[in-house]
């Protein structure tokens, strides 16, 4: 019977399953408390009052709606219309409305004066535009007109979430800021603007004068807005002939779209849209009426993320914006000659949309202006420019048609595919360098795995993007399948530094164990020649390797053109890899000394461990970055500049591995400078182009503090190569490494400081270079400072300068010149002395001595 009882644990899971469910249930969505109407009488009541508005939108005539304004003489009677938010009651400041009419005309003029003839506009405005705004106070006399806003009266039925005119949600309070517009126009047909005039049938039917229905996202960003700004859906109707759309919000306190005839310049306007409105309007509030029981969504919500519009609404202020499309410059162009301008604007928008290789003028850009009006909150915006500002502070809205931005995108996206190929064709070059034990040592972990988290970023942002923008899956599915290729080749490569630092990274902790337990005697791993691992001769490509183990012995058989036996295959790097674990990890106790059969379980487990810190913090980072999207702009301007100056810090963790392992060939330089210049190009874009395709604010400033970062850095691994890699740090930082470049002088003789082959004492066991005449000559000519002896590894002449006895030493110290010369030649701690070159080629492949096989320290 126990046994099927589920554990208590199983119990927890259960429980925490009914409260997920119970949540989902619940979720505000699904429906109202109890007490609350239902949803479904919720809807329906308001398609009442949709019937209603149109009822007053097909009844209604031109001026039947002019409200009292401060030019409106006393005696002529203000009328207003029976809908929401068009009654005087609802002491909307409609007293402006006249002041937006005559911007809005000023508007249109404006753009029409001299930028050719009104024809020349874009009919498919369906794109992207974003430019700055201004408040407009030139209509009023000292402050607004105090107003008494009850949304009981004005929405009676309506349960808003608050009615607190201090907290509505989208007022502007700023006087300017930054605005973007994006505009779709469906292809769901218009009405004819003049229906009673005899119409030419040869003309194609783009020409046609109509008005068509369009709906745009406006964001509004003000110093009161989070993230980006408010965000709002606009309905209206777009008159492409003129280039002029008028759009409103609606919702459950204005009526606006069943309004809007009236908000028109002229009657023209008004009967065309009044036309087009009654005629849409009504086939929608049909549908909705039909599919009361599944859909309640609201077709004219302004809140872009819930159509539904909750049954608690939340109170916003209302908007009236006006856009005006500047005709675009066609002088330039040569098909002017030939086409006359509306079949230009028709063939580049045919080539746009349905691209066939037609040849067409370059696409010129979109640009509009708008003026906007809110009547309840009672303020007016409009796009900063010309005449009104100069062009510096702003060109109103600039922008592009959706396919051009489309295409742009995707142009971008392909370029950042070749920048990340770019990577990894770095970091294979550089993997490839780095294959063996002690030239992977060599690397910063941390300095890949930064690289690698962002490359890791990037990939998760692209197929998030490639999986939400069908029009961009080709493109951003390329550049994420590259970032992937580069996560995939950065994990090899750091499990593989990884799993060779791992002994180094054990004998710090034992070290640290070791100086806990102060009782049990130090144990330290030195490296003697006793503890140098005697193992079966090494079997190379070149052969069998049987050197002796005498230490005076240089090997006699070896070709001088060919020192360095290149392994041509991966077993003997394992080999290799295995001997170095086991001729690095000297255990504190005997007990665990097992072969290197024990190393690769504990090595993966602990990569896993590592693995899995890398994706938590790689986690943590997305959802910080996705939350970071609703923060205020210099929250988020400071989170982004702190992310990516961390971002380039990439080289500090290498700087510091070449100061504590005392080395300074970790990276090809190939790829430092690789690497730093790819990695910054996406920013560099994201900075400094001004209409990039994140419409990301331009911040020159910022780019040359990141750029300067990353030269500083390399400045320090530059000084690191020619100088040490712990110049300029004080001696007391760091426990002294082995110097491979030590001042030879003659004083040390008697204390054994020379190398051997140098000391020209009889009786060492040194094998005296028979010389050639020419060497002798040369060498008797630099006789006292310059010593020659054979390199082990090629063979040839090494000439070492060596301090003649009785000279101070620090004095050689500082020149540069000296220190290069010193470049020249290795002194292993064995006291053997070889070419630099060839020692270090030899220590990419073993950290031993090429003669007495005793372990080296790492370069
Ligand atoms: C619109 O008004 C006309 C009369 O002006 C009327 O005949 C028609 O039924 C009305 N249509 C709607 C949908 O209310
Ligand atoms: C306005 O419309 C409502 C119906 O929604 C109606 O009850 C009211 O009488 C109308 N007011 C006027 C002045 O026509
Ligand atoms: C709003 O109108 C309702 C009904 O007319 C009234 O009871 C309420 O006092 C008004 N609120 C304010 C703040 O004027
Ligand atoms: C305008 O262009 C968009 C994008 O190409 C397209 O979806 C839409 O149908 C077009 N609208 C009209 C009225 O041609
Ligand atoms: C509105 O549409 C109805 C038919 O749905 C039509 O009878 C009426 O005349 C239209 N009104 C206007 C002002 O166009
Ligand atoms: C909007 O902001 C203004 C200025 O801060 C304030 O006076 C007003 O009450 C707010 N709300 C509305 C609905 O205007
Ligand atoms: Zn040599
Ligand atoms: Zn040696």
């Amino acid at each position: 019977m126990p046994v099927q009882q589920p554990p208590p644990q199983e119990y927890a899971r259960v429980v925490l399953i009914i409260i997920l469910l119970f949540f989902l249930y619940t979720s505000p969505d699904q429906g109202a408390p109890a007490g609350f109407q239902s949803p479904h009488d919720y809807a329906a009541e308001r398609i009442d009052r949709f019937r209603h508005a149109l009822d007053v939108l097909n009844r209604t005539k031109w001026q039947d709606f002019s409200p009292q304004t401060a030019d409106k003489s006393r005696f002529e009677a203000a009328r207003y219309l029976n809908l929401t938010g068009f009654r005087e009651a609802d002491d909307y400041a409609w007293e402006r409305v006249d002041a937006f009419k005559k911007r809005s005309q000023e508007f249109t003029e404006e753009a029409t004066r001299n930028n050719g003839a009104v024809s020349d506009v874009y009919q498919n405005v369906t794109g992207i535009v974003q430019g700055k705004w201004a408040r407009n106070t030139a209509d009023l006399n000292g402050d607004p007109r105090p107003r008494t806003l009850n949304l009981t009266e004005t929405s009676p039925v309506i349960d808003w979430a608050f009615r607190d005119v201090e907290y509505w949600t989208r007022n502007i309070t700023g006087t300017e800021g930054k605005m973007m517009l994006r505009l779709e126009e469906s292809d769901t047909g218009g009405v004819d603007v003049y229906p009673d005039t005899p119409k030419d049938p040869k003309l194609p039917i783009d020409s046609k004068n109509v008005a068509r229905e369009i709906a745009a996202t406006l964001t509004i960003q003000d110093e009161s807005s989070t993230g980006d700004g408010w965000d709002m859906r606009v309905h209206g109707v777009h008159w492409p002939k003129q280039g002029v759309m008028l759009l409103t919000t609606t919702s459950e306190k204005f009526s606006g779209i069943f309004g809007l005839p009236h908000l028109t310049l002229n009657l023209e306007q008004f009967m065309s849209s009044q036309r087009l409105l009654n005629k849409t309007l009504e086939r929608e509030v049909e549908s909705l009426e039909k599919s009361i029981w599944i859909d309640l969504s609201n077709p004219w919500s302004s809140s872009p993320d819930s159509p539904g519009d909750a049954t608690m609404p939340v109170p916003h202020c209302e908007y009236v914006v006006y856009v005006q499309v500047y005709p675009m410059d066609l002088s330039t162009t040569s098909l002017k000659a030939q086409l006359d301008p509306p079949s230009v604007i028709n063939a580049i928008e045919q080539e746009l949309r349905f691209p066939n290789g037609a040849p067409i003028p370059v696409a010129p850009s979109l640009k509009m202006s708008t003026v906007i009006f809110s009547p309840d909150c009672g303020f007016m915006l409009e796009s900063k420019g010309p005449p009104s500002f100069v062009p510096a502070d702003g060109t109103h809205l600039n922008g592009k048609k959706h396919e051009m931005f489309l295409h742009d995108i995707q142009k971008w996206l392909h370029a950042f595919a070749f920048v990340v190929l770019g990577q990894i064709l770095l970091l294979k070059v550089q993997s490839k360098e780095a294959s063996t034990p002690s030239t992977v040592g060599r690397v910063s972990l941390y300095t890949i795995a930064m690289m690698l988290m962002a490359d890791a970023l990037l990939f998760s942002s692209l197929s998030l993007l490639s999986a939400t923008a069908p029009n961009l899956f080709p493109s951003a599915l390329l550049t994420s399948f590259s970032a992937l290729m580069s996560v995939a080749l950065g994990v090899r490569f750091i499990s593989a530094v990884y799993s060779v630092q791992e002994p180094e990274r054990r004998e710090a902790l034992r070290a640290q164990l070791a100086a806990e337990a102060a009782s049990r005697p130090a144990s330290r791993p030195a490296p003697t020649p006793g503890t140098a691992p005697a193992v079966a001769p090494i079997i190379t490509a070149a052969g069998v390797e049987t050197t002796p183990q005498s230490a005076a012995t240089p090997a006699p058989a070896r070709p001088a053109e060919e020192p360095i036996i290149i392994p041509s295959d991966q077993d003997l790097d394992a080999e290799i890899a295995e001997r170095m674990t086991a001729a690095t990890a000297v255990p504190l106790l005997p007990t665990t000394n097992r072969p290197a059969t024990t190393q690769p379980p504990r090595s993966t487990s602990s990569f896993g461990a590592a693995y899995i810190k890398f994706v938590l913090t790689l986690t943590f980072l997305l959802f910080l970055s996705l939350s970071a999207i609703s923060w205020s702009v210099p929250f988020r301007t400071g989170y982004v500049h702190i992310l990516s100056f961390t971002y380039f810090s990439f080289w500090l963790p290498q700087i510091r591995r070449n100061v504590i392992r005392n080395c300074r060939k970790g990276l090809l330089w190939k790829f430092i400078v690789g690497q730093s210049v790819l990695r910054l190009l996406p920013f560099a874009y994201f900075y400094l182009k001004e209409d990039n395709i994140l419409f990301a604010e331009t911040d020159w400033k910022a780019f040359c503090v990141l750029a300067g970062w990353v030269w500083i850095q390399i400045l320090v691994l530059v000084g690191q190569e020619i100088l040490g890699p712990r110049w300029a740090l004080p001696k007391s930082w760091y426990e002294e490494g082995w110097d491979y470049h030590p001042i030879l002088s003659e004083d040390n003789v008697e204390s054994g400081g020379l190398p051997i082959g140098l000391v020209r004492a009889p009786g060492s066991p040194t094998i005296e270079r028979v010389r050639t005449s020419e060497d002798m000559g040369s060498k008797s000519k630099k006789e006292g400072n310059t010593r020659s002896v054979d390199c082990a590894i090629c063979m040839q002449l090494l000439e070492v300068p060596v301090v003649p006895a009785g000279v101070s030493t620090s004095g050689a110290a500082g020149s540069v010149v000296e220190m290069l010369a010193r470049r020249q030649y290795m002194v292993t701690p064995c006291k053997h002395i070889f070419h630099s070159a060839c020692l270090e080629g030899w220590m990419r492949f073993r950290l031993q001595c090429p003669i007495c096989r005793e372990a080296l320290p790492p370069l």
